[in-house]
């Protein structure tokens, strides 16, 4: 299923690289991150031959950078929007910077969600009337499926992520529009040392290729709702939504205060 344009957020780095350079080249980009030299190299990478490739360096946690993307993208004209952009921070709720629980919250729940509504209507409209099917996707993660102390506002932004998809996805079973929740396990990118998980054990060790991650989320687009990737993390995210609430709380405790631990020796 070939789109004419995908709007990638996060794309400066990591999965959302990875999307970029798993779409085939009949498909335009609109990339956008804060990191303006990744973007630059990766336009110059991706951008051969007659292929539109176009970079925006935006904040996602501000009310200006979303409001400059929604406006780059009304004249760009997405059928694909991916909302990749993400981050976490590990530690205690009580310890951890206000600003910085706040800025997941903003980049991981506020930005997909006002992107989506803002764009997602001239979306499905273009798709009607070209008789094509557009695609949205957000990228949330098996985090999503459990409470994590120590993540947990990033684990409660992934479970928002994850069921806003699969709200969406009920909406829009009518219109030419697919939708996909993708929901990665650990997975090799910067984001567990951003996350200040460096030094933690946490599962860095059996992570996912990014390239990976991506072409299964392409792959699973308009085929089905909700795409956790890999055998295992399938079965972890079938478990945990079996067992009572409680026990799963008390083990993601022991494992994450571990983690913790470590890190701080
Ligand atoms: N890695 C994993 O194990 C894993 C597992 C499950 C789900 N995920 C999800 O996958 C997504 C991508 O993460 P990743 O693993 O690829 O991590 P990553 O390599 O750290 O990439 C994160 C991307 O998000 C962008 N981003 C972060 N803060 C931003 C902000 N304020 N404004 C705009 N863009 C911002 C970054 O852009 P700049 O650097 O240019 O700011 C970067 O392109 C996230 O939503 C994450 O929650 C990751």
């Amino acid at each position: 299923m070939a789109h004419s344009l995908a709007l990638i957020t996060g794309a400066s780095s990591g999965i959302g690289e990875a999307f970029a350079r798993a779409l085939p080249a009949t498909t335009g980009l609109l990339l956008t991150g804060r990191d303006e030299a990744r973007l630059t190299a990766l336009r110059d990478a991706l951008g051969r031959g007659e292929r539109r490739v176009e970079t925006l360096a935006a904040d996602l946690g501000s009310d200006a950078g979303r409001a400059a993307l929604i406006e780059a993208a009304e004249r760009a004209e997405p059928d694909l929007l991916i909302n990749n952009a993400g981050l976490g921070c590990f530690g205690p709720f009580l310890d951890n910077p206000a600003g910085a629980e706040r800025t997941m919250v903003e980049v991981n729940v506020t930005a997909p969600l006002v992107l989506s509504r803002a764009l997602l209507p001239g979306m499905a409209a273009r798709a009607r009337a070209s008789g094509r099917r557009a695609g949205l996707i957000l990228v949330s993660s098996t985090a999503a499926f459990q409470p994590l102390p120590y993540l947990s506002t990033y684990a409660a932004t992934k479970a928002f992520e994850l069921s806003l998809a699969e709200g969406l996805a009920g909406e829009l079973a009518g219109e030419p529009v697919d939708v996909l929740a993708l929901c990665p396990g650990p997975t090799a990118t910067r984001f567990f040392e951003r996350a200040g998980m460096a030094g933690s054990s946490l599962p860095i060790e059996r992570a996912e290729d990014p390239a990976r991650v991506a072409r299964q989320g392409l792959a699973a687009l308009g085929r089905r709702t909700t795409l956790v990737v890999g055998r295992q993390n399938r079965a972890m995210a079938a478990l945990v939504q079996r067992l009572p609430r409680d026990l799963v709380r008390r083990s993601t405790r022991r494992v994450m205060r571990r983690g913790l631990r470590r890190r701080s020796a």
